[in-house]
Order: C-alpha cells, then structure tokens, then sequence
C-alpha cells in the first residue's frame, strides 16, 4: 500500500514535467529571435504572442504553423501591421512531440484570446501527418500569402 502511495506521488511529480516541454524547447529554440515572451521585434523577428493564434482559425493555418516549425520560412510577410522579409532556418531535427508541444505552448500561453473555442491543441500524430511532404522556406512563404489573404490578416 505505501509503495501505491509513493508511486501515485511520483507519477503527480512527473506531471508538470510534461506540460513544461514546451515552454523548456521554445526558451531552447526559438527565443532568441522571437523574445522570451513571443514579443519578437518589430521589423526583424516577428511577433508570435498576440498574433499566431490568428492563423489555428483556419485548417491550413494549423499546417502552415508546422510548416514553418519544420521547413522555415522565407519571404515577405506582414504581421501586426510590420512587414519582415527575413528567413527563418528550418527546424527538422525536432520530433513531432516537439513541435506539438511548442506550438501548443505558443498558443495557450499566449494567444488565447485568438483561439476558436472548439480548439484543438496539436499533437503528435498531426505533426506527423502535417510534415510528410517536404516543403521549401519559400513554399511555406506561398502557404502563408494565401492564407493571409483568407483571413484578412494585415
Ligand atoms: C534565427 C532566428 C529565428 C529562430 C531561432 C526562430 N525563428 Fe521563427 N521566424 C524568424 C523570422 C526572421 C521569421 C519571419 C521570416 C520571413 O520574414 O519570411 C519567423 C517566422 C516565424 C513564424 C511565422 C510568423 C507569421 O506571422 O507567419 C512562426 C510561427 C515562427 N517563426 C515560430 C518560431 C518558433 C516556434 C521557433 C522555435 C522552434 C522559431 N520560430 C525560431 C526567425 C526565427
């Protein structure tokens, strides 16, 4: 019986471990560029907090969001009204967990109020699926002009 105890105690310690992945991998991957909190800087690194959220609106949008995790990112793009046209580096060597979990983290830490309420986070098997077929920074770039345009996003 203590032995159930001791092991139900550490399964409750594991927890939190699990939820943080996402939060630790994004301080490890993508903060430098976009800041600690997703705030980016205006003109060079774009905002991720407050504005990435807009994109799960849409089905391609949850593609779009691994696209550019896996494959990078390169072209014009505007957000919150800035106009960027720098390259983001591919990030293969992340796991599909990884991706799910960083994406996830960007945007329940801070695109809530941008999420549609029947919000699904992502998870591994979608990033699975989502990343078959490989794209180019530039492909992705493509991806991302329609669905701005589809949203209305400026
Ligand atoms: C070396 C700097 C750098 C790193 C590291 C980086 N990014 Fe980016 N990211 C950029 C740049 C620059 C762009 C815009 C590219 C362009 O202008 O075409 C971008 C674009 C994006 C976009 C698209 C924004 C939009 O409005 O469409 C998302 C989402 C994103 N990054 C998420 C991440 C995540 C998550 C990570 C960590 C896995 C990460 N980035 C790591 C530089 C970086």
């Amino acid at each position: 019986m203590k032995r159930l105890v001791w092991l139900l105690i550490a399964l409750l310690a594991l927890f939190p471990l699990a939820l943080a992945d996402g939060a630790a991998d994004y301080g490890k991957f993508c903060a430098n560029c976009h800041g600690a909190a997703g705030q980016g800087t205006p003109g060079v690194f774009p905002p991720l907090a407050k504005w990435s959220g807009n994109f799960v609106k849409a089905e391609e949008g949850r593609a779009y969001l691994v696209h550019v995790l896996v494959f990078g990112l390169q072209g014009q793009i505007s957000a919150q009204g800035k106009t960027y046209s720098g390259f983001m580096p591919p990030f293969a060597q992340l796991s599909n967990g990884q991706v799910a979990d960083i994406l996830n983290y960007v945007l329940t830490e801070w695109n809530k109020d941008l999420l549609p309420k029947d919000f699904k986070p992502f998870t591994a098997d979608e990033v699975a699926k989502l990343r078959e077929k490989a794209l180019t920074p530039a492909d992705v770039a493509k991806e991302r002009q329609a669905l701005a345009k589809k949203l209305g996003l400026k």
